[in-house]
């Protein structure tokens, strides 16, 4: 059986579209983005906003006063619709389509990298989240910021014995074929009509993930650890951790805040 492969992913985020455009006209940033976008992120650097969507983030980045700021994304549809939003929001973000696994900007363009929403683990196999990884590596200048959000396998209590029921299936050899690897899902979504792949890892995954990868880790949380969104954002986004790190042999002072 094929595994999951780009077209699903592509496919699974057409069919959100209008959702995601709603969350970013209707209501835009997250407490807890902004607080963490407002103290990593300066109003002067230069931002790729990765796996834009409809432009959710860009838009309200940009609202925030970042101005330097692009955003690119692999689903066309998400483009075109970030792209008519530009006329909504009065604004003229270049909104590009393409591949976090082969980004089309020179070495050391950005100052910082923001892949919101869990969009980095919507990468199907751990080999191309590396080579997305690397790529955003190379993309930003020393000292660059990387902020990305991911579910936490070991926080949510009623999912337990899920994984200790998964765990075994791939100790077993019986895990469903179209998976790659251990914490890889394809459930059901708040914002795609159809199923959804995505890849839930624990910390210290992620912690190795960024390490191996030349990066810093600066903080890391828990979203209900240190805010209480609202009742808009927690129906369209369920629980995940934020990811802040710096690309290594960096000054860590560089943050505003
Ligand atoms: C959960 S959505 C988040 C959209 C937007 N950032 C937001 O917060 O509303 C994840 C996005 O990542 C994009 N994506 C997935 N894989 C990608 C890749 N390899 N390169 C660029 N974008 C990708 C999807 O097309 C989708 O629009």
């Amino acid at each position: 059986m094929k595994k999951i492969a780009a077209e699903f992913v592509k496919d699974q985020y057409r069919s959100g579209v209008e959702n995601y455009s709603a969350f970013t006209t209707e209501v835009g940033l997250w407490d807890s983005e902004k607080y963490v976008f407002q103290k990593y992120l300066k109003s002067t650097d230069s931002i790729l906003d990765l796996g834009c969507g409809t432009g959710r983030t860009t838009f309200h980045l940009h609202q925030l006063g970042y101005q330097d700021i692009i955003g690119v994304d692999l689903t066309p549809e998400m483009i075109d619709r970030a792209q008519e939003l530009n006329h909504h929001f009065k604004t003229h973000i270049d909104f590009r389509e393409g591949d976090a696994l082969n980004l089309e900007f020179a070495e050391e363009t950005f100052q910082a990298a923001v892949f919101s929403f869990n969009g980095l683990m919507s990468i199907p196999d751990q080999k191309n989240r590396n080579k997305a990884l690397m790529e955003i590596n190379r993309v930003l200048t020393d000292s660059g910021t990387f902020i990305f959000t991911t579910h936490d396998r070991e926080v949510a209590p009623e999912f337990f014995e899920f994984w200790k029921e998964e765990e075994q299936r791939w100790k077993s050899g019986n895990q469903d074929p179209l998976l790659f690897e251990f914490g890889d899902v394809v459930a059901s979504s708040k914002n795609e009509s159809r199923d959804i792949f995505i890849h839930i890892p624990n910390q210290n995954e992620v912690q190795n993930f960024l390490v191996s990868h030349c990066f810093e880790l600066i903080e890391t949380f828990y979203r209900s650890e240190k805010f209480e969104e609202s009742p808009a954002v927690k129906a369209k986004s369920g629980e995940c951790r934020f990811w802040i790190a710096q690309k290594k042999g960096s000054d860590l002072t560089r943050g505003s805040g």
